[in-house]
């Protein structure tokens, strides 16, 4: 039998958090400007095994999975997260990588923070160049959820209650993400929410992965599937123009498996804009999975580990640490270099308010957002 077991590490934040005052390092305090924390003392970290020798730890902060600890084709674990110990350094972190957050209201962009919506107009935070990013400024991984263990199950449900304007959306969303480890080594992610006003929303889960092990070099050499024979194109501004484009003969054909590395440097424009893939993938209706699509597959060929992605969105953003410089470092003191790590980021299309031809975005009152995401974890 697998059991939950939870521990409150609020001493040892504590214990950190004191050293680093100490040791004079900037620390934020209460109104920083881009995280709303009332009380450090509520932030806390979860760590929950299986019988199948997995491990996850998750922090009520941003509803991140700091780490997960998987078994190699020899039983060796190694944690395929890319993050860090301590709260601070997520807070801190430059550059904003939203290691193993929670992303939203809004994952990923839209035009120039603004849409319109039953004849009125919104202004979001314009925070990456001239759009909207991840929920704008203080969106969804900045922010203490609520924690509550799921009684008799190997799992965790975090709440968050988004308010009306928060951000400049509308309406008060009410959110809940479980995260439940199973004993066949799969990560289940739940997600519901709720409004009092029609609004858009798009959660995603943003786990940057690296099958070697964090910090362990690049992904390059990782085998990725994608279930998807279209894309979304971008302008330079990583907005989707609204075209449906076919993989097929381009660098973003991965329908059969191939080294993310392989064609990564080719000349293509859309490779130019993202600075590698950074781009939507629009998944194929089947092969279906108890209800769920088969979005992705990846292995890494010299650990023999292997992850693979079912989901019931229409789409997936695929970025490969395009962003990641070496500036970092993670929690085991090594360098996240460029490309140290992949996000699969199942999800609705970017800037779909403003795109009537993708699948609607728009959550009304009285509906239920429900939506649902697996990680599975194998070696071979
Ligand atoms: C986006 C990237 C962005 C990264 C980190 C990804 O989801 O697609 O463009 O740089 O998140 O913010």
């Amino acid at each position: 039998m697998s059991k939950v077991k939870l521990r409150l590490l609020s001493k040892q934040t504590l214990f950190h958090l004191s050293l680093i005052v100490m040791l004079g390092f900037a620390w934020p305090t209460r109104g920083h400007a881009d995280t709303r924390v009332e009380d450090f003392d509520s932030i806390k970290l979860y760590t929950i095994s299986n019988t199948s020798g997995m491990t996850i730890k998750v922090t009520n902060y941003g509803a991140i999975i700091t780490s997960i600890m998987v078994p190699d084709r020899d039983g060796k674990l190694a944690d395929v997260a890319l993050g860090y110990n301590r709260v601070e350094d997520y807070i801190n972190a430059v550059d904003k990588p939203y290691f193993g957050a929670i992303v939203g209201r809004y994952g990923n962009r839209i035009a120039k923070g603004a849409f319109t919506l039953n004849g009125e107009q919104y202004s979001l935070a314009v925070n990456n160049g001239p759009n909207h990013l991840h929920g704008g400024v203080i969106g969804f991984d900045k922010v203490v959820w609520t924690a509550a263990p799921v009684g008799g199950e190997n799992a965790i449900e975090l709440s968050y209650l988004a308010k009306d304007k928060e951000e400049g959306y509308p309406g008060n969303l009410r959110i809940s993400v479980t995260y439940r480890l199973t004993d066949d080594n799969a990560i289940v992610v739940e997600y519901l929410a709720e409004t009092d006003k029609a609004t858009p929303v798009n959660l995603t889960q943003h786990t940057y992965f690296n099958l070697q092990g964090e910090g362990e070099g690049t992904i390059l050499d990782h085998q990725l599937m994608l279930n998807a024979d279209r894309y979304t194109p971008v302008d330079e501004s990583l907005i989707p123009t609204g075209e449906l484009a076919a993989v097929a003969g381009t660098p973003f054909d991965f329908t059969e498996a191939k080294a993310i590395g392989r064609d990564i440097g080719k000349e293509h424009q859309q490779l130019t804009f993202g600075g590698g893939f950074d781009h939507n993938w629009v998944l194929n209706a089947g092969p279906q999975v108890d209800g769920l699509t088969l979005a992705a597959r990846v292995y890494e060929p010299s650990s023999g580990r292997q992850l693979e992605i079912l989901t019931s969105e229409p789409g997936i953003q695929f970025y490969c640490g395009n962003f990641l410089d070496g500036r970092l470092q993670g929690k085991s003191g090594k360098p996240y270099e460029h490309r140290g790590g992949f996000c699969l980021e199942t999800q609705h299309f970017p800037d779909s308010p403003n795109q009537p031809n993708f699948p609607s975005t728009i959550l009304e009152p009285g509906e239920k957002y429900e939506s649902t995401t697996v990680f599975k974890f194998t070696a071979r």
